[in-house]
């Protein structure tokens, strides 16, 4: 029955379904999901055999996307078998999920009376578009070979982009890179502990892609922590460009290796990132070898417009503080404090612990809170994203579940840290990185087309119909108004001039697969059926 349902919704989006009744009958699945399905036996995850950026945050400081076209397939294919070959010496090997073991310094949310751990310095992850797929002759191999479920990620990135707000500027004719040529086959991630590391790997894997023929690099694209000097010495900051301390909120998975601070959201079940037959809303790809404990993501890198923001804030100075309005964009002060905990300031009296950051929620289950968005705009960038136990279209129930719709966020800033007195130094500064999920259509596309595109999630809080997510939001115009309701029925304030402050750059929908999808990649037969 699950596969006509999913049938029905590929229809939907690409246009013979009524939107708002697909989107109903995705909303009401999944919050059936969450709250009426009986209890299900659900496997441990096997994260010997997942990626382990799909449920771990590596907290290395660099990172680089080579992009990858596919040459001879067979080479192409037997090079992935030798990157879970298991022999490191051989090649740099794909990171699982599996926990790292001893003399690791303990990080943010390590119990440090636990077990240290040793931090390797680097960790290599795969991802793999649906023309990847076709040209490694995995399609040719595989009879049947089934993404049923799937239509985003075998359209791709650049054919559903108007639904995510990629246009314009930031359509896929502009993509940069190769991506969304369909030339884009192979995603190959490198997180390094230091530029040594990164150049040693590089090297290493630069020379193993060219091997036989089996892949031409297209591109690639580095990520790094901004820095910061703290008693001479430059260190990594969680900063991301417009000022922001990013990272904090994490999306804690039900049985998954991390535990992350109180968030006061339920645990997101594991089928909701990694693909698992207990699923609600998708049938696992085909053959399992290839579907299961794999998953899917939308990789992006996306230029910011950091004179235009600061601009903006400054134009609206007289109207409000530079400061607190770019508090009412994010929904955290600059450095990270939730409006919802302190609506006021930034540095409340007494402090936030860090590990108390992400404790907080708009509406409880007894409909107090912050209904009317007058501590944290319902339109803000964070309470858009994951508007956490607020009611939403669908979600009718206060301080009930979004789970269906989260992300797992694995991106990180690139160019240098911006020096307001060389605004216009003409360096690219951004965000790259991946938006991982199992479903590209209930949560990527649905959260960036409905809530951060969209005006009518919020239930009963009407928001301007021209109103979108003030920080990444595709405006309507380049003078649109970013609305700031207050209390005691004073009149909102009005922010205006607000313009798109992202830029899609580069796009690509990716399957991440389990290690035992690239060994049954590697191991299809090297002679066409
Ligand atoms: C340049 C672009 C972006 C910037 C500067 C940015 C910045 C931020 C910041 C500062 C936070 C709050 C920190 C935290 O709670 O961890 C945040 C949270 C978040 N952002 Fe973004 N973001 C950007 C793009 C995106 C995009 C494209 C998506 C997804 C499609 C996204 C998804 C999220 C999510 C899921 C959260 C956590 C919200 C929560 O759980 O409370 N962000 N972002």
């Amino acid at each position: 029955m699950v596969v006509s349902i999913q049938g029905r919704v590929m229809e939907g989006i690409s246009g013979r379904v009524p939107a708002e009744s697909l989107w109903q009958s995705l909303l009401d699945r999944g919050r059936r999901a969450v709250f009426d399905r009986p209890a299900v036996r659900v496997d441990p995850i096997d994260v010997d055999d997942v990626q382990g950026f799909i449920l771990r945050g590596y907290r290395m400081p660099m990172v680089r996307h080579l992009l990858l076209t596919v040459g001879v397939p067979e080479a192409a294919r037997a090079l992935l078998g030798r990157l879970v070959g298991g022999d490191e010496a051989d090649v740099p090997q794909i990171t699982t999920a599996k926990d790292w073991h001893v003399g690791f310094e303990p990080g943010p949310f390590d119990d440090p009376a636990g077990t240290p751990r040793v931090k390797p310095d680097y960790c290599l992850n795969l991802g793999i578009t649906w023309p990847g797929l076709i040209a490694l002759d995995v399609a040719d191999h595989v009879p049947d070979l089934s993404f049923g479920s799937f239509a985003a990620f075998v359209a791709g990135a650049a054919e559903r982009a108007h639904l995510v707000g990629d246009t314009g500027a930031g359509s896929p004719g502009n993509w940069v890179g190769g991506f969304g040529t369909g030339a884009d086959h192979v995603l190959v991630t490198l997180h390094a502990l230091g530029p040594g590391a990164m150049e040693t790997y590089t090297d290493r894997l630069a020379e193993l892609f060219t091997e036989g023929g089996a892949y031409r690099i297209l591109s690639r694209h580095d990520g790094q922590a901004l820095m910061e000097m703290r008693d001479g010495v430059a260190v990594p900051t969680s900063k991301v460009h417009f000022g922001y301390t990013d990272g904090i909120s994490q999306t804690t998975i039900r049985g998954g290796p991390e535990n992350y601070s109180a968030d006061r959201q339920q645990p997101c079940e594991p089928w909701l990132f990694v693909l698992r037959e207990e699923a609600e809303n998708y049938s696992v790809p085909t053959p399992l070898q290839l579907g299961l404990n794999g998953s899917f993501a939308a990789f992006k890198i996306v230029e910011t417009d950091i004179v235009g923001f600061e601009c903006f804030l400054q134009a609206n100075k007289d109207t409000i503080d530079p400061e607190f309005l770019a508090a009412k964009i994010c929904g955290r002060w600059r450095n990270g404090v939730p409006l919802a905990l302190s609506p006021d300031t930034d540095s409340p009296s007494g402090g936030i612990p860090s590990g108390d950051l992400n404790d907080f929620d708009y509406v409880n289950a007894d409909g107090s809170g912050d209904q009317k968005g007058l501590r944290c705009p319902v339109g803000a960038h964070i309470r858009r994203i994951n508007p956490r136990g607020q009611p939403v279209a669908g979600q009718g129930h206060p301080g009930g579940s979004n789970n269906s719709h989260r992300l797992v966020r694995r991106g990180m800033p690139y160019g240098p840290a911006y020096d307001p007195s060389q605004p216009y130094d003409g360096i690219e500064r951004g965000l790259l990185g991946y938006f991982i999920n199992a479903s590209i259509e209930n949560q990527y596309e649905f959260v960036l087309s409905q809530w951060v595109n969209g005006s009518e999630f919020a239930g009963a809080v009407r928001l301007d119909p021209d109103a979108r997510d003030p920080m990444i939001g595709t405006q309507a115009s380049n003078d649109s108004v970013f609305n700031i309701p207050r209390s005691r029925g004073a009149a909102d304030i009005k922010a205006t001039g607000l313009t798109t402050f992202v830029t899609t750059k580069a796009a690509a929908y990716c399957f991440l697969p389990s290690v035992t999808a690239v060994k049954f990649i590697a191991g299809l037969p090297q002679a066409p059926r």
